[in-house]
């Protein structure tokens, strides 16, 4: 059983910090979250992965190779244009196992793929689509189901009295490859609105078993954020970088603290980073690897990638930074993402 990665959305709500990358490689508690997910899948003994690409894909196929340093194998299924969540797994075919599972690679979750390989063992149907309990399911497709499991129909994005159930579609599937009969070649097909839909009418054995963990689509910039700070407070079993204190601050090798800065938990401060005098950085707060930060700066609910650099007495909240930044000394931002063109890593 290999899997299956679609990774190559355009990741527009994301953007500008998706503008020249693919949404899965925005840095995740300071590592691209597609090498969180592989590894993660890794553990669980996954050897092969195909990876579906589509925009930058030579971001990724740079980044990861073949796969050897991660020891893992990765081939890459590349599409000419858009062809939505189920075209990429159509022009995947000939790459994929008669049995595979699919995984939207911008869902930040800790998912254990056996309960839902046992269930589609134990149900007989040709796909089993994880699902995952919310609080408010309005943003997402919900799920209908009968008493088996068996999935009666979606509803995408219900009014809070029209879901039928707070499940959801977590986006990740155990496929038999024969459902792939069913999916057009060479155009956009989308898995959600177009496939699942029609082989629940051709009672194709549709079924939904429940996963239990950590589970965050980082698909907007708030969520992003908020599933940050879900992580550093341990929310996930995915591992968190750095020493931790025992206080909620981590910290990487390397770091030059000044004299009396005061850091708020939770922060994650990666390697080789430098904060000057008296700044106050937390709660809430990443700083990725050799990020420089003046004395007197503020910083809290912010994510800064590798190499930005934050001049004396600057005010940062609620801000994104991507690769190399640099605000002036005394700037105030608040909820402001920035990006560089065409800075991949810095
Ligand atoms: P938005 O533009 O912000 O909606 O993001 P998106 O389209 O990148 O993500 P969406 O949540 O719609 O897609 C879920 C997953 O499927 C993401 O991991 C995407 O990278 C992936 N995906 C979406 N469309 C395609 C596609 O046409 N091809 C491939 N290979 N992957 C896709």
């Amino acid at each position: 059983m290999n899997v299956l990665l679609l990774a190559g959305g355009l990741g527009t709500r994301l953007r500008p910090l998706t503008e020249h990358m693919p949404k899965p490689m925005a840095l995740v508690i300071n590592r691209p979250w597609l090498e969180h997910l592989i590894l993660h899948l890794k553990e669980q003994g996954v050897q092969r992965f195909v990876i579906a690409l589509k925009h930058h894909p030579e971001k990724i196929k740079t980044y990861f190779g073949d796969g050897r340093k991660w020891g893992v194998s990765i081939q890459y299924a590349v599409e000419r244009e858009l062809l939505g969540t189920a075209g990429a797994i159509k022009n995947a075919e000939p790459l994929l196992d008669d049995r595979f599972v699919v995984i939207n690679a911008d869902v930040v979750h800790d998912t254990e793929l056996k309960p839902l390989l046992e269930a589609h063992e134990r149900h007989g149907g040709q796909v089993t689509i994880a699902l995952k309990e919310v609080e408010d399911p309005t943003q997402f497709g919900v799920v209908e189901l009968d008493e088996t499991g068996r999935i009666l129909r979606f509803v995408e994005k219900p009014r809070l009295k029209e879901a039928p159930s707070r499940l959801i579609n977590a986006g990740i599937y155990v496929m038999d490859k024969k459902v792939l009969a069913a999916i057009p070649s060479h155009r956009e097909v989308s898995i959600e609105r177009e496939t699942f839909p029609a082989l629940i009418e051709g009672d194709a054995g549709v079924y939904g078993q429940r996963i239990e963990g950590y589970w965050a689509d980082m698909g907007t910039k708030d969520r992003y954020r908020s599933l940050h700070w879900d992580l550093l407070r341990g929310a996930s079993r995915l591992p968190v970088p750095g020493q931790d204190d025992g206080d909620g601050i981590r910290m990487g090798k390397g770091c030059k603290i000044g004299p009396g800065v005061l850091l708020v938990p939770p922060v994650l401060i990666g390697d080789h980073v430098r904060i000057g005098a008296r700044s106050v950085i937390g709660p809430n707060v990443v700083l990725g690897d050799q990020c420089v930060i003046g004395p007197n700066v503020r910083l809290s609910d912010s994510i800064l990638w590798n190499k930005c650099r934050v001049h004396e007495g600057a005010h940062l909240s609620n801000c994104i930074f991507g690769y190399g930044l640099e605000l002036g000394s005394r700037h105030i931002l608040h909820e402001a993402v920035m990006n560089r063109t065409g800075v991949m890593q810095a």
